[in-house]
């Protein structure tokens, strides 16, 4: 009887993605401007207590059963133990999760998994130090690898690394794979969409699912496996007859967005109901101003009324929109 966040297509929101910070110990080049993004004043930034009341709203009214944190990098906020401690507390029993770049998790896993931390997405393209450092703009990868394996011994499995892929990435795909199957950790290749900050993305150079399949299919014989669940992003392929399995995210070529089960915060506390959709919802004006958890609940449930049918990427006259990947958290 929990009244949800349901759209104009009937899709329903159950996995809410909230993002904490703009701030990035990285600078990836599909996601964020060399010089980083303007900082979000201090006053416009959501509080651990408002996002903590936000996810108790979305969990016990309006139907989420699954929170994950993301950024810019969740990290880089020095209260993110008090945020992920607070929601365990708000809403017991709800997988609590987060998309990180690992720099400098080893040092902080274990205080997060102690506040109540269930699970990690890892953000890793290549294991090649190298191209690592032209990608990312920052030598770390290191730092990133004993993140990766603190999170493993910390327990919070099933570990999962993201890739994205680009054209100076895919050489070194079949290592990567390697790797991660090496360490046991479960490896998903992303296709790029626009959302970098330059609006450098093409569709002409964009690295396709098609495209990798052939450059692993050298090295691993990959046999197609379905969807974990319907709302996964990653279709899996079993590798060299499995268990093991590698994902593709082609959300370009093969999109998702039918079965779209996401609806997100942004840092300054507005709705956002797609990645793609620059209309948000400001939820911390209302909050700041005193609206009660229903008030709050009614204007988000308008939020995801607004929701788009899909991302639009391969129709003519697409534009991507204002805010980059690193502002809306992936
Ligand atoms: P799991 O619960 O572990 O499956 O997490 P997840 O895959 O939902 O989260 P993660 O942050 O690891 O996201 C993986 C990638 O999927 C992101 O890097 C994006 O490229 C892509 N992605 C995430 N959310 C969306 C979305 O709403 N739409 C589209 N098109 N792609 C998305
Ligand atoms: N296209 C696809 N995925 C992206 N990510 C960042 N930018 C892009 C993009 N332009 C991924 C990161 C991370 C997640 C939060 O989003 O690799 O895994
Ligand atoms: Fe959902 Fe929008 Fe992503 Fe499509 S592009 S999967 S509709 S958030």
């Amino acid at each position: 009887d929990v009244p949800e966040l349901v759209d104009r297509f009937g899709r329903v929101a159950r996995d809410l993605r909230v993002s904490i910070t703009e701030k990035c110990s990285l600078r990836c080049t599909y996601c964020m401007p060399a010089e980083g993004l303007p900082a979000i004043p201090q006053s416009r930034l959501l509080t651990a207590g408002e996002i903590v009341r936000l996810v108790r709203i979305a969990v016990r009214d309006l139907g989420v059963r699954e929170v994950r944190f993301t950024g810019g990098e969740p990290l880089m906020r020095r209260d993110l133990e008090d945020i992920v401690a607070g929601c365990a507390r708000a809403v017991p029993g709800t997988p609590l999760a987060m998309t990180t770049n690992a720099v400098g998790l080893e040092h902080r896993v274990q205080g997060l998994v102690d506040a109540g931390l269930t699970r990690v997405n890892i953000s890793l393209d290549t294991v090649d130090r190298a191209h690592f450092a032209e990608l990312t703009r920052r030598d770390r990868l290191p730092s990133v690898l004993a993140g990766i394996r603190a999170a493993a011994r910390a327990g919070l499995t099933p570990l999962k690394v993201n890739a994205v892929l680009m054209p100076e990435t895919l050489d070194g795909a079949a290592d990567l794979l390697r790797w991660c199957l090496d360490e046991g950790v479960h490896l998903r290749f992303i296709e790029e969409m626009p959302l970098d900050a330059d609006h450098a993305w093409a569709r002409s150079s964009m690295v396709d699912a098609r495209r990798l399949l052939e450059v692993l299919g050298e090295r691993f014989d990959l046999t197609e496996a379905g969807r974990e669940d319907p709302s996964a992003p990653a279709e899996e392929w079993l590798v060299d007859g499995g268990p093991a399995t590698v994902g593709i995210i082609a959300s370009v070529t093969r999109n998702f967005c039918a079965d779209c089960d996401r609806t997100r915060l942004t840092a300054e506390g507005t709705v956002r109901s797609c990645l793609f959709s620059d209309s948000e919802i400001d939820l911390r004006e209302a909050l700041r101003s005193g609206a009660s958890d229903a008030e709050l609940g009614d204007l988000w449930r308008g939020a995801m009324w607004t929701k788009w049918a899909g991302h639009g990427i391969n129709s003519a006259g697409f534009e991507p929109p204002q805010r980059s990947m690193g502002a809306i958290g992936g």
